[in-house]
């Protein structure tokens, strides 16, 4: 039997409609985007179509979107495009290491760096901001959605105020691509990042949308695609994928609930539900545990589950040889011993971060692997405490 996948925001499996749309651009249409002749114009017309799909999916013109090979490179372009030495960086303790290590990078050439702390739900007040804003400040970045937690930022209360004092606001929205309406203007943020692997398109793709009033220096130099803003001979059918994926992610998010037979979450409500009941499925089976980022506004899709006297890494291998894959905290940081920054950026006792775990659904999953998914755990957690509790005696 195939495994149970519980880890969406590490990353998503490709929709099929995804590989279909992709799958010419590797066969016959493998034109290089720039070349003048018929294949090439093929190729062209589809980075403009997947451009336009993207553009509406974030209610901007299609020049301001900017194709790059995934969130890393996007945060990075944001921050180090725009950053020069002697401004000023706010930025929250609860980023993704694209962010935060950039801005560590950039702190080192000189740039004045805030790193703001959550609240113990793991939300960040725009009142630090406010209170942090120097007359030097050039970007705000703040997350839209947490990779570990899920815990939804403010961003369009921070944009606000990052705004009345003449500062830029970028939001890392790649935990939010497919989950969240993600329009722009409504956000408020002048730079978004997105990645296609985290909303059912492949690895290895992403944008930085970049508000045409927005002058961004280019990390790398070369030929002049992308507006000058990302030179490189562009990877068209990733583009493809990522295009098809907006287009797909804009009717998932606002399709209505209807009496279909379907199994797996027709819209992000009945994907809230799933999570819901598979949270509360496990919670109701097991005394010391509770939700991390309980009672803050949450993304659909995750939950971040903590367990007294459970080592996390043992409690997901522990899954994973009962065919259920989850993770602890972000994909990047799995076998390192260090406990969650996003976590202990919190204020979470290093204990319980260290027996913190997440599962992070995607449309792909049922009610059915919900079932399973609640007896594995409730099982391989008592399990672990029998025998830890047998070893302490
Ligand atoms: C919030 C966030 N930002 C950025 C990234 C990096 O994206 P990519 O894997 O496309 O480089 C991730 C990946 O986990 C993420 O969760």
């Amino acid at each position: 039997m195939a495994a149970i996948y519980m880890d969406a925001n590490a990353t998503t499996p490709v929709l099929p409609e995804v590989v279909e749309a992709m799958r010419p651009y590797w066969a016959e249409s493998f034109g290089n985007a720039s070349s003048v002749h018929q294949r090439g114009q093929q190729a062209r017309a589809a980075v403009d179509h997947a451009r336009e799909a993207v553009a509406t999916l974030l209610n901007c013109r299609p020049a301001e979107i900017v194709f790059t090979s995934g969130g890393t490179e996007s945060d990075n372009l944001a921050l180090f495009g725009l950053l020069s030495p002697g401004d000023h960086l706010i930025t929250t303790a609860i980023e993704h290491h694209a962010v935060l290590h950039a801005a560590e990078a950039l702190a080192q050439r000189g740039v004045e760096l805030t790193f703001l702390k959550p609240s113990a739900a793991g939300v960040i007040d725009p009142e630090a901001v406010r209170a942090s804003l120097r007359p030097n400040t050039k970007l705000v970045s703040v997350m839209l959605a947490n990779n570990e937690t899920g815990v939804v930022q403010p961003v369009r209360e921070i944009a606000k105020i990052a705004h009345g004092s003449g500062a830029l606001v970028h939001t890392d929205a790649v935990q939010a691509g497919g989950k969240l309406p993600l329009d722009v203007t409504a956000l408020g943020c002048d730079l978004l990042s997105l990645s296609g692997h985290k909303m059912h398109a492949p690895q290895g793709v992403g944008v930085l949308y970049v508000s045409r009033k927005v002058k961004l220096n280019p990390l790398f130099f070369g030929g002049l695609h992308e507006r000058g803003r990302r030179p490189g001979t562009e990877n068209v059918a990733g583009i493809v994928g990522l295009g098809r994926a907006a287009e797909l992610a804009r009717t998932w998010l606002n399709a209505e609930a209807s009496p279909s037979t379907s199994t797996q979450p027709e819209n992000p409500a009945a994907l809230a539900a799933l999570r819901d009941r598979l949270e509360q499925g496990i919670l109701a089976r097991l005394p010391d545990a509770g939700v991390n980022g309980a009672g803050a506004p949450r993304v659909a899709n995750t939950t971040n589950l903590y367990f007294e006297g459970i080592d996390a890494e043992a409690l997901i291998i522990a899954l994973d040889l009962q065919g259920l894959e989850i993770s602890a905290g972000s994909a990047c940081q799995s076998g390192a011993t260090e406990p969650s920054h996003v976590l202990v950026a919190m204020g979470l006792p290093e204990e319980r971060a260290r027996g913190s775990v997440r599962l992070s659904l995607s449309r792909m999953n049922s009610q059915s692997e919900v079932g399973v998914a609640i007896e594995l755990v409730a099982a391989a957690v008592s399990r672990l405490r029998a025998i830890a509790g047998a070893a302490a005696r």
